[in-house]
Protein backbone atom coordinates (compact mmCIF):
# COMPACT_ATOMS: atom_id res chain seq x y z
CA UNK A 1 0.00 0.00 0.00
CA UNK A 2 1.36 3.57 -1.26
CA UNK A 3 2.56 5.68 1.84
CA UNK A 4 0.68 8.54 0.40
CA UNK A 5 -2.18 9.04 -1.58
CA UNK A 6 -4.00 11.00 -4.49
CA UNK A 7 -6.98 11.87 -6.11
CA UNK A 8 -7.40 13.90 -9.45
CA UNK A 9 -10.29 14.66 -10.74
CA UNK A 10 -10.48 14.61 -14.64
CA UNK A 11 -8.08 12.12 -14.37
CA UNK A 12 -8.98 10.37 -17.84
CA UNK A 13 -7.23 12.50 -20.16
CA UNK A 14 -5.26 15.91 -20.74
CA UNK A 15 -4.03 17.79 -17.99
CA UNK A 16 -5.10 15.86 -14.98
CA UNK A 17 -3.95 12.38 -16.83
CA UNK A 18 -0.52 13.91 -16.72
CA UNK A 19 -0.54 15.09 -13.17
CA UNK A 20 -1.93 11.91 -12.04
CA UNK A 21 0.84 9.67 -13.89
CA UNK A 22 3.49 12.23 -12.68
CA UNK A 23 1.90 11.71 -8.60
CA UNK A 24 1.78 7.51 -9.41
CA UNK A 25 5.28 7.96 -10.36
CA UNK A 26 6.30 9.48 -7.27
CA UNK A 27 4.64 6.82 -5.35
CA UNK A 28 1.56 7.77 -4.83
CA UNK A 29 -1.55 5.72 -4.41
CA UNK A 30 -3.85 6.79 -7.19
CA UNK A 31 -7.76 7.52 -7.45
CA UNK A 32 -8.43 9.02 -10.83
CA UNK A 33 -12.42 9.65 -11.69
CA UNK A 34 -13.95 11.16 -14.74
CA UNK A 35 -17.49 11.09 -16.54
CA UNK A 36 -16.80 8.76 -19.17
CA UNK A 37 -16.33 4.89 -17.83
CA UNK A 38 -14.86 3.47 -20.73
CA UNK A 39 -12.43 6.02 -21.32
CA UNK A 40 -11.80 5.91 -17.67
CA UNK A 41 -10.99 2.92 -17.47
CA UNK A 42 -8.66 2.52 -20.65
CA UNK A 43 -6.44 5.47 -18.85
CA UNK A 44 -6.14 3.21 -15.11
CA UNK A 45 -5.31 0.12 -17.32
CA UNK A 46 -2.65 1.89 -19.20
CA UNK A 47 -1.60 3.60 -16.46
CA UNK A 48 -1.51 0.27 -14.64
CA UNK A 49 0.31 -1.52 -17.16
CA UNK A 50 2.94 1.21 -16.45
CA UNK A 51 3.05 -0.60 -13.01
CA UNK A 52 1.22 1.94 -11.25
CA UNK A 53 -2.00 1.45 -8.62
CA UNK A 54 -4.87 3.32 -9.51
CA UNK A 55 -8.42 2.92 -8.67
CA UNK A 56 -10.98 4.21 -11.69
CA UNK A 57 -14.43 5.62 -10.13
CA UNK A 58 -16.72 7.00 -13.23
CA UNK A 59 -18.57 9.56 -11.99
CA UNK A 60 -20.51 12.58 -13.30
CA UNK A 61 -18.77 15.40 -11.47
CA UNK A 62 -21.53 17.43 -11.00
CA UNK A 63 -23.70 15.27 -9.05
CA UNK A 64 -23.41 15.80 -5.11
CA UNK A 65 -24.11 11.93 -4.71
CA UNK A 66 -21.95 10.90 -7.29
CA UNK A 67 -18.65 12.98 -5.97
CA UNK A 68 -19.66 11.87 -2.63
CA UNK A 69 -18.82 8.33 -3.74
CA UNK A 70 -15.61 9.17 -5.77
CA UNK A 71 -14.03 10.39 -2.14
CA UNK A 72 -16.15 7.37 0.14
CA UNK A 73 -14.48 5.20 -2.58
CA UNK A 74 -11.01 6.66 -2.64
CA UNK A 75 -11.45 6.51 1.36
CA UNK A 76 -11.78 3.23 1.56
CA UNK A 77 -8.57 2.25 -0.98
CA UNK A 78 -6.42 4.39 0.93
CA UNK A 79 -7.79 5.90 4.25
CA UNK A 80 -5.92 8.97 3.41
CA UNK A 81 -5.57 11.50 1.18
CA UNK A 82 -2.26 14.38 0.74
CA UNK A 83 -2.98 15.56 -2.48
CA UNK A 84 -6.32 17.14 -4.13
CA UNK A 85 -6.49 17.92 -8.07
CA UNK A 86 -9.92 19.29 -8.32
CA UNK A 87 -9.42 19.38 -12.32
CA UNK A 88 -12.70 18.26 -14.09
CA UNK A 89 -13.61 20.71 -16.14
CA UNK A 90 -15.83 21.80 -19.93
CA UNK A 91 -15.56 24.86 -21.85
CA UNK A 92 -18.53 25.63 -24.18
CA UNK A 93 -17.87 28.82 -26.54
CA UNK A 94 -21.39 31.19 -26.85
CA UNK A 95 -21.42 34.68 -27.81
CA UNK A 96 -23.11 35.86 -24.89
CA UNK A 97 -26.29 37.38 -26.47
CA UNK A 98 -26.83 33.85 -27.46
CA UNK A 99 -26.40 32.20 -23.79
CA UNK A 100 -28.11 28.92 -23.11
CA UNK A 101 -29.19 28.58 -19.80
CA UNK A 102 -27.75 24.40 -19.79
CA UNK A 103 -24.39 25.67 -20.83
CA UNK A 104 -24.39 28.38 -18.25
CA UNK A 105 -25.62 25.87 -15.72
CA UNK A 106 -22.78 22.58 -16.90
CA UNK A 107 -20.14 24.91 -16.77
CA UNK A 108 -20.95 26.55 -13.50
CA UNK A 109 -21.69 22.96 -11.97
CA UNK A 110 -18.69 21.24 -13.51
CA UNK A 111 -16.02 23.85 -13.17
CA UNK A 112 -17.05 25.71 -9.66
CA UNK A 113 -19.88 23.76 -8.16
CA UNK A 114 -18.30 20.78 -7.97
CA UNK A 115 -14.74 21.51 -7.39
CA UNK A 116 -16.25 23.55 -4.01
CA UNK A 117 -18.27 20.23 -2.90
CA UNK A 118 -14.87 18.51 -3.18
CA UNK A 119 -13.06 20.26 -1.38
CA UNK A 120 -15.33 20.06 1.83
CA UNK A 121 -15.93 16.85 0.75
CA UNK A 122 -11.84 15.65 0.84
CA UNK A 123 -10.98 18.40 3.85
CA UNK A 124 -11.08 16.03 7.06
CA UNK A 125 -8.68 13.61 5.32
CA UNK A 126 -6.51 16.62 3.89
CA UNK A 127 -6.48 18.20 7.42
CA UNK A 128 -5.19 14.73 8.74
CA UNK A 129 -2.39 14.29 6.46
CA UNK A 130 -1.64 18.02 7.10
CA UNK A 131 -1.37 17.28 10.51
CA UNK A 132 0.87 14.35 10.03
CA UNK A 133 3.31 16.09 7.52
CA UNK A 134 2.45 19.48 6.76
CA UNK A 135 2.60 19.20 3.05
CA UNK A 136 -1.09 18.26 2.27
CA UNK A 137 -1.97 20.21 -1.25
CA UNK A 138 -5.04 20.87 -3.03
CA UNK A 139 -4.51 21.91 -6.80
CA UNK A 140 -7.31 23.58 -8.68
CA UNK A 141 -7.34 23.82 -12.51
CA UNK A 142 -7.80 27.13 -13.39
CA UNK A 143 -7.13 28.39 -16.43
CA UNK A 144 -5.41 32.16 -18.30
CA UNK A 145 -9.59 32.64 -18.94
CA UNK A 146 -9.51 32.94 -15.19
CA UNK A 147 -6.97 35.53 -15.19
CA UNK A 148 -8.19 38.20 -18.41
CA UNK A 149 -11.59 37.46 -19.61
CA UNK A 150 -12.19 35.64 -22.71
CA UNK A 151 -14.40 36.94 -25.35
CA UNK A 152 -17.19 33.87 -26.55
CA UNK A 153 -15.65 31.65 -22.85
CA UNK A 154 -17.54 34.40 -20.89
CA UNK A 155 -19.22 31.60 -18.96
CA UNK A 156 -16.19 29.47 -18.94
CA UNK A 157 -13.65 32.57 -17.75
CA UNK A 158 -16.31 33.63 -15.15
CA UNK A 159 -16.06 29.87 -13.14
CA UNK A 160 -12.01 30.10 -13.70
CA UNK A 161 -11.93 33.15 -11.88
CA UNK A 162 -14.03 31.98 -9.39
CA UNK A 163 -11.80 28.98 -9.06
CA UNK A 164 -8.79 31.34 -8.13
CA UNK A 165 -10.94 33.42 -5.73
CA UNK A 166 -12.26 30.19 -4.07
CA UNK A 167 -8.20 29.11 -4.27
CA UNK A 168 -7.55 31.72 -1.79
CA UNK A 169 -10.24 31.62 -0.13
CA UNK A 170 -9.52 27.86 1.08
CA UNK A 171 -6.10 28.90 1.60
CA UNK A 172 -7.02 31.50 4.15
CA UNK A 173 -9.43 28.96 5.84
CA UNK A 174 -6.74 25.99 6.09
CA UNK A 175 -3.79 28.39 7.16
CA UNK A 176 -1.80 26.53 9.70
CA UNK A 177 -3.12 23.19 8.88
CA UNK A 178 -0.42 22.22 6.95
CA UNK A 179 -2.57 22.23 3.79
CA UNK A 180 -1.45 24.19 0.87
CA UNK A 181 -3.70 25.43 -1.97
CA UNK A 182 -2.91 26.37 -5.58
CA UNK A 183 -4.83 27.28 -8.52
CA UNK A 184 -3.09 26.43 -12.05
CA UNK A 185 -3.83 29.24 -14.84
CA UNK A 186 -2.72 27.58 -18.48
CA UNK A 187 -3.12 29.23 -21.47
CA UNK A 188 -3.12 26.55 -24.52
CA UNK A 189 -2.35 22.91 -23.58
CA UNK A 190 -1.86 20.75 -25.86
CA UNK A 191 -4.90 18.38 -24.84
CA UNK A 192 -8.36 16.97 -26.20
CA UNK A 193 -10.07 20.22 -25.34
CA UNK A 194 -8.09 22.31 -26.93
CA UNK A 195 -8.78 20.19 -30.47
CA UNK A 196 -11.41 23.21 -31.32
CA UNK A 197 -8.13 25.47 -31.90
CA UNK A 198 -5.31 23.17 -33.23
CA UNK A 199 -5.85 24.45 -36.68
CA UNK A 200 -4.70 27.73 -35.90
CA UNK A 201 -2.72 27.01 -32.44
CA UNK A 202 -0.30 23.82 -33.58
CA UNK A 203 -0.14 21.11 -30.74
CA UNK A 204 3.26 21.15 -31.22
CA UNK A 205 3.23 24.89 -29.71
CA UNK A 206 0.76 24.80 -27.26
CA UNK A 207 1.87 24.19 -23.33
CA UNK A 208 2.14 20.28 -22.84
CA UNK A 209 0.40 18.61 -19.80
CA UNK A 210 3.35 17.40 -19.04
CA UNK A 211 4.71 20.81 -17.90
CA UNK A 212 1.12 21.60 -15.63
CA UNK A 213 2.69 18.22 -13.78
CA UNK A 214 6.20 19.18 -13.09
CA UNK A 215 4.53 22.39 -11.97
CA UNK A 216 2.54 20.14 -8.96
CA UNK A 217 6.01 18.23 -8.81
CA UNK A 218 7.84 21.71 -7.74
CA UNK A 219 4.77 22.41 -5.07
CA UNK A 220 5.25 19.12 -3.41
CA UNK A 221 8.57 19.95 -3.04
CA UNK A 222 8.45 23.33 -1.49
CA UNK A 223 8.72 23.65 2.13
CA UNK A 224 5.58 23.80 4.39
CA UNK A 225 6.62 27.31 4.82
CA UNK A 226 6.00 28.62 1.29
CA UNK A 227 2.47 28.41 0.15
CA UNK A 228 2.06 29.02 -4.16
CA UNK A 229 -1.45 30.41 -4.62
CA UNK A 230 -0.98 30.55 -8.07
CA UNK A 231 0.78 29.42 -11.16
CA UNK A 232 -0.09 31.05 -14.69
CA UNK A 233 1.56 29.47 -17.67
CA UNK A 234 2.15 30.66 -20.76
CA UNK A 235 3.06 30.66 -24.31
CA UNK A 236 5.68 32.96 -25.54
CA UNK A 237 3.43 34.25 -28.01
CA UNK A 238 0.57 34.93 -25.57
CA UNK A 239 -0.41 38.34 -25.30
CA UNK A 240 -3.74 38.22 -23.05
CA UNK A 241 -2.10 41.09 -21.42
CA UNK A 242 -0.34 39.08 -18.70
CA UNK A 243 3.10 38.99 -20.09
N1 LIG B 1 -6.39 22.44 -22.43
C1 LIG B 1 -6.27 23.74 -22.14
O1 LIG B 1 -5.79 24.56 -22.96
C2 LIG B 1 -6.67 24.25 -20.79
C3 LIG B 1 -6.23 25.53 -20.42
C4 LIG B 1 -6.58 26.02 -19.18
C5 LIG B 1 -7.32 25.25 -18.32
N2 LIG B 1 -7.74 24.01 -18.69
C6 LIG B 1 -8.52 23.24 -17.71
O2 LIG B 1 -7.84 22.04 -17.48
C7 LIG B 1 -8.76 21.07 -17.00
C8 LIG B 1 -8.52 19.77 -17.76
O3 LIG B 1 -8.80 19.97 -19.12
P1 LIG B 1 -7.97 19.28 -20.30
O4 LIG B 1 -7.48 20.34 -21.16
O5 LIG B 1 -7.03 18.28 -19.75
O6 LIG B 1 -9.17 18.60 -21.12
P2 LIG B 1 -9.65 17.09 -21.29
O7 LIG B 1 -8.53 16.24 -21.77
O8 LIG B 1 -10.89 17.19 -22.11
O9 LIG B 1 -10.00 16.64 -19.81
C9 LIG B 1 -11.18 17.01 -19.15
C10 LIG B 1 -11.41 15.99 -18.07
O10 LIG B 1 -12.54 16.39 -17.29
C11 LIG B 1 -13.48 15.33 -17.26
N3 LIG B 1 -14.84 15.85 -17.14
C12 LIG B 1 -15.45 16.78 -17.91
N4 LIG B 1 -16.71 16.96 -17.51
C13 LIG B 1 -16.90 16.11 -16.46
C14 LIG B 1 -18.02 15.83 -15.64
N5 LIG B 1 -19.19 16.44 -15.80
N6 LIG B 1 -17.87 14.90 -14.65
C15 LIG B 1 -16.69 14.27 -14.49
N7 LIG B 1 -15.62 14.49 -15.25
C16 LIG B 1 -15.72 15.41 -16.23
C17 LIG B 1 -13.28 14.63 -18.58
O11 LIG B 1 -13.87 13.33 -18.58
P3 LIG B 1 -14.73 12.87 -19.86
O12 LIG B 1 -13.79 12.97 -21.04
O13 LIG B 1 -15.17 11.49 -19.54
O14 LIG B 1 -15.85 13.87 -19.94
C18 LIG B 1 -11.77 14.62 -18.65
O15 LIG B 1 -11.23 13.61 -17.83
C19 LIG B 1 -10.14 21.68 -17.18
O16 LIG B 1 -10.58 22.18 -15.93
C20 LIG B 1 -9.89 22.82 -18.13
O17 LIG B 1 -10.84 23.85 -17.98
C21 LIG B 1 -7.41 23.50 -19.90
Amino acid sequence: MAERAALVTGGSSGIGLAIARALAEDGYGLTISSRRADKLEATAETLRSEGHEVHAIAAQIADEDEMKGVVAAHRDAYGRLDVLVNNAGVGLGEPIHELTAKKVDLQIEVNLRSLMLMTRECLPMLREAGAEHHKALIVNTASVAGKAGQAWLSVYSATKFAVIGFSQATQREVSGQGIGVTALAPGFVDTPMTEFVKEHVPAEEMIQPTDIAEAVRFLLKTSPNCVVPEIVFLRPSDSEGLL
